[in-house]
């Protein structure tokens, strides 16, 4: 069965599911955006985790536990910067979405939520990452058959607007 995807208005550090997802680094050490708000609130056993993991690659996706959050794991994905288009942007933002979903499938997870990946400090166009984010979660939950539920979860209430229209017209 395809999964339920929904878009709303939200601190994401805020959300009791399986999982929320994480705009890393590579170095996965925290940072400002929601990498900061995530790692404010889940508190430091979540740094000390990350310390574990060696890093993580552009457009790959790993998971630690949730700590203080209400959530009971963060997939800490790590998106690409905006350098104009042409240096595998999309390709790069799309496996974001993909692995995050491959490992939370791996996991048994059932329910997560992405906030709007590189849309932020990395500066790539909310638009143009709306719909690949769609386009992709849509593609990649129809072969995981584990994945009940994802939430778009978008700060500001420009990117709800965005994710509704382009949910509202599949
Ligand atoms: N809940 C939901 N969404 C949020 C929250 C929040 N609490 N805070 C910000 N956003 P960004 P990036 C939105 O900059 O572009 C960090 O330093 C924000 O409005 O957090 O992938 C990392 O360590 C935007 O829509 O992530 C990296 O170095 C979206 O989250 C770098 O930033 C992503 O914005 C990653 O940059």
């Amino acid at each position: 069965m395809a999964a339920a995807l929904e878009a709303l208005q939200a601190d994401i550090t805020t959300l009791r599911l399986d999982a929320i997802v994480n705009a890393a680094s590579t170095s996965l050490l925290g940072g400002g955006g929601v990498d900061g708000a995530i790692h404010r609130a889940a508190g430091p056993e979540l740094l000390a985790e990350c310390r574990t993991l060696d890093g993580c690659d552009t457009g790959d996706a790993k998971l630690t536990g949730g700590y203080r959050l209400p959530a009971r794991h963060v997939i800490h994905t790590v998106g690409p910067v905006w350098r104009g288009g042409d240096s595998r942007e999309p390709e790069l933002l799309a496996s974001c979405y993909r692995r995050s979903l491959e490992v939370a499938d791996a996991h048994g997870l059932r329910s997560m939520a992405f906030p709007c990946i590189s849309t932020g400090i990395y500066g790539y166009p909310a638009d143009a990452a709306v719909n690949l984010a769609v386009t992709t979660v849509r593609e990649t939950t129809t072969r995981l058959d584990g994945i009940e539920r994802v939430v778009f979860c978008c700060f500001s209430p420009g990117d709800l607007r965005i994710y509704q229209r382009l949910l509202q017209a599949e």
